[in-house]
């Protein structure tokens, strides 16, 4: 792995903001430019990012397995879902999400899809619990999902489309709740 000379600018532009010896700082934006560049971290990346921030292997893995944003195995080429699993999300319907996921992209999370188009995992509480249940795909939330709709969603991105993030149903989180004013 090797940065491309504009991220390799970059990355050693975040270094020096930190004191000389605490270079390791840098690392969360430093792994995550590499994994925008790879689409995901792979070990090669992760050992380049800790060569450049002079700190061990293990060290760099730690924080890249730590933070689920990182992802440490090839991601589809269309979309990786990120399925919300956590309280309210799974009190609305998070496994029938999953279920969806199972039978159209993998059995497993963190497995390609046949086409190689699509991957899934669950992941913790992305704090839109008001809109449950929802999933995060690359910097968009689709929020109020269903099964239905969530099957729609993969079937409009399979053939190239951008499916309108947001609440699924054209509810927002900030309306005032009827009753409740
Ligand atoms: Fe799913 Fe908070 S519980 S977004």
């Amino acid at each position: 792995f090797a940065f491309t000379p504009a991220n390799l600018e970059w990355a050693q532009a975040q270094i020096t903001k930190y004191p000389v010896g605490r270079q390791a700082s840098a690392i969360i934006p430093l792994l995550f430019r590499a994994q925008e560049q790879e689409g995901w971290l792979s070990r090669p990346a992760i050992e380049t990012v800790a060569e450049m921030l002079d700190m061990p292997y293990m060290r760099a893995l730690e924080v890249a397995t730590f933070y689920f944003m990182f992802q440490l195995a090839p991601v589809g080429s269309v979309a990786h879902l990120q399925i919300c699993g956590t309280t309210s999300c799974m009190i609305c319907g998070a496994e029938d999400l999953m279920k969806v996921c199972r039978e159209k992209i993998s059995a497993e999370p963190h497995t390609l899809s046949a086409d190689g188009k699509f991957s899934w995992e669950e992941v913790e509480c992305l704090g839109a619990c008001a809109n449950a249940p929802m999933m995060q795909v690359g910097k968009d939330y689709y929020e109020d999902l269903t099964e239905e709709r969530l099957a729609e969603i993969l079937d409009e991105m399979a053939v190239g489309n951008v499916p309108q993030p947001g609440s699924q149903t054209g509810r927002f989180s900030s309306e005032p709740l009827s009753g409740l004013t």
